[in-house]
């Protein structure tokens, strides 16, 4: 019954029925879990026993482990919040505690069991790093960025100031804040201590988390630093990890880490200092590491993207669902909305869309500027244009990816994409394989042949309108980086849960090859971003229409 709020999660062979499942008739039925989370924090709290929780739970709905295709989290989270070893539990040491001993001994039994049960496959190891490469440079904030200042941007676990409701109900009251992609690492980072399934045994792990801040790091050197400054810190973390016996098992090769930048941040070349960034993702060790950022390089396999956090963080599911429901019912007034700018780029089609957007009356046009007073950075500003629009348009600019795109998805607007850059090869952990489920694909060639976007919205029929609507609504818990600091359990696969399923499942893929005597690296690494998009049968070499848009040149 809860397949609708994790169905990003399916496994491609059954990725065809998702929109069935976005668009679900589950609507009636989706708060039922998080009654009983209500219920089973209430007796947590009174009888102070985290284990008589998780009978609760079991008892009352057993709902929550029919999920079947989602992470395992999302059974797991069914379970005892506090068999979370990095979270000591909140237990009160009064005297009821002595009376149920017997009892609480044998529900902790139980609970291990049951964690061994949901975890196996889950665990993942965190490698030790001196605090230099994480929580110093939170400290430091001030040298993080030349241009803005980040110290309150890392505030709050990583998710920035909070922001306060109002502005017409177009933000609720709590779990919005102006989050910014830089503190990503940080997000992460803070989440996977509170992750239930940590191990301190290696060998059970399925994926090793090295807690190394790399997108702070480089933010501190991008301007006016020489390269080795720029790469000391990245080859001194390569030297600490590679020294580690849990390095040997497989070369690395389950290692993975999270900047909240784009890979081009990461990729120098050669060793002038005129050329942008530093070398770590080119670094052997880091060929052999999972870097989860972004937006990653179509043609390299040692990067992963995963969603722009967006200023929603919600504390509870119920927060979840409620914003679901409100966006979903919401009147919208314009076709589309358009949250650009002109480019100088002259290849770029946002000056067209520009152009189009204003001489529409059916579209509305926000104009994004460079500098702190950038409407376009304001979470309520965003938020209000889009969640009146049902489609926006999203182009890319001097990337490929846009943090607004998932604005537009948390506001329920169906995201128009020009470029499978933008989403559809990029963001493959996260969004349906059938990228039409959710959303518009007009090619950057047509709008340079001057197609109107306009007409072509038009010709959608209502009941696709409504479907894909469905759909983007049904996404959001995907795209959300949830406040799990008081949670005491979820039925919900948020942004993380997804990230770390899908750096687990591409570990178990690679060991599987490993296993078999595969040559673990067999597949052309230039076709990385086409693989994903393969069908069953389909080789990466066979013609795809996307190819001249991913052409090395
Ligand atoms: C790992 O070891 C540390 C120190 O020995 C301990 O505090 C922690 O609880 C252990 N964590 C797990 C997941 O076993
Ligand atoms: C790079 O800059 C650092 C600090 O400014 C300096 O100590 C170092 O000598 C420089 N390295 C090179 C190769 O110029
Ligand atoms: C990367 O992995 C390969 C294969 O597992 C291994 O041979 C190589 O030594 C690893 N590289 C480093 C720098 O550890
Ligand atoms: C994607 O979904 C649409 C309907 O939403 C369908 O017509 C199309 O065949 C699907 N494409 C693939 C590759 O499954
Ligand atoms: C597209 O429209 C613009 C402005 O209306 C015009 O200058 C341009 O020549 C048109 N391009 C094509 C290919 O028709």
């Amino acid at each position: 019954m809860m397949k609708r709020h994790n169905s990003a999660a399916l496994p491609p062979s059954t990725g065809g029925e998702m929109h069935e499942e976005t668009t679900g008739k589950a609507d009636k039925s989706y708060k039922r879990p998080s009654r009983c989370s209500r219920l089973c924090s209430f007796l947590i709290i009174a009888a102070a026993f985290s284990m008589l929780a998780c009978h609760c739970y079991d008892y009352a709905h057993g709902g929550v482990a029919r999920v079947e295709h989602g992470p395992a989290s999302s059974r797991r989270r069914g379970g005892s919040p506090f068999s979370d070893p990095a979270v000591p539990p909140r237990r009160d040491t009064g005297d009821r505690k002595v009376s149920a001993d017997n009892e609480a001994r044998e529900l902790a039994a139980a609970d291990a069991r049951r964690r061994r049960e949901l975890c196996t496959g889950q665990y993942i190891y965190v490698q030790e790093l001196p605090s230099r490469f994480n929580t110093d440079m939170v400290w430091d904030c001030e040298d993080l960025s030349p241009s803005k200042g980040m110290c309150k941007y890392t505030a709050n676990g990583g998710f920035g100031p909070r922001l306060r409701g109002g502005d017409g109900g177009v933000l609720q009251e709590t779990g919005w804040y102006d989050s910014d992609e830089l503190a990503l690492d940080v997000i992460f980072h803070d989440r996977i201590k509170r992750y239930e399934c940590l191990t301190n045994d290696s060998s059970l792990a399925s994926a090793v988390y090295v807690p190394f801040y790399a997108g702070l790091d480089v933010a501190r050197h991008l301007w006016g630093h020489n390269v080795s400054t720029r790469d000391a810190m990245a080859l001194e973390m390569v030297d600490l990890v590679t020294a580690r016996p849990e390095w040997r098992a497989l070369g690395g090769r389950d290692h993975f880490f999270v900047a909240g930048r784009t890979t081009w941040d990461f990729r120098r070349q050669g060793d002038v200092d005129t050329e942008w960034g530093n070398k770590l993702f080119r670094l052997p060790a880091v060929r052999n590491m999972t870097a989860i950022v972004v937006e990653a390089s179509p043609w390299d396999r040692n990067d992963a993207a995963i969603p722009y956090p967006t200023a929603f963080h919600p504390a509870t599911d119920e927060a979840t669902f409620f914003w679901q429901d409100r966006v979903r019912g919401l009147e919208r007034q314009w076709l589309f909305s358009f949250a650009g700018a002109h480019a100088e780029d002259s290849k770029s089609i946002a000056s067209n869309l520009v152009e189009q957007c204003r001489a529409s009356a059916a579209c509305s046009l926000m104009e994004c500027t460079k500098g702190p007073s950038n409407q376009c950075d304001s979470p309520a500003s965003v938020m209000k244009l889009f969640q009146s629009s049902t489609f926006c348009l999203q182009p890319r600019g001097d990337r490929y990816t846009r943090r607004l795109a998932f604005d537009a998805v948390l506001a329920g607007c169906i995201p128009v994409f020009f470029h499978p850059g933008t989403a559809y090869v990029q963001y493959t952990w996260h969004l349906p394989k059938n990228h039409t489920d959710y959303s518009v694909y007009i090619s950057e060639e047509d709008v340079r042949r001057n197609v109107s976007v306009e007409e072509r919205l038009r010709r959608i029929p209502p009941e696709a309108v409504e479907r894909m609507r469905g759909a983007v609504v049904g996404l959001i818990p995907a795209v959300t980086y949830s406040d799990t600091s008081t949670k005491l359990e979820s039925t919900v696969n948020d942004a993380f849960d997804l990230a770390l399923w899908g750096v687990i499942r591409k570990v178990a893929k690679m060991r599987k090859r490993i296993a078999e005597g595969r040559a673990e690296d067999e597949k052309p690494e230039m076709y990385s971003w086409k693989y994903p998009l393969l069908g069953e049968g389909q080789k990466a070499e066979d013609p795809h229409e996307w190819d001249p848009l991913f052409a090395f040149n």
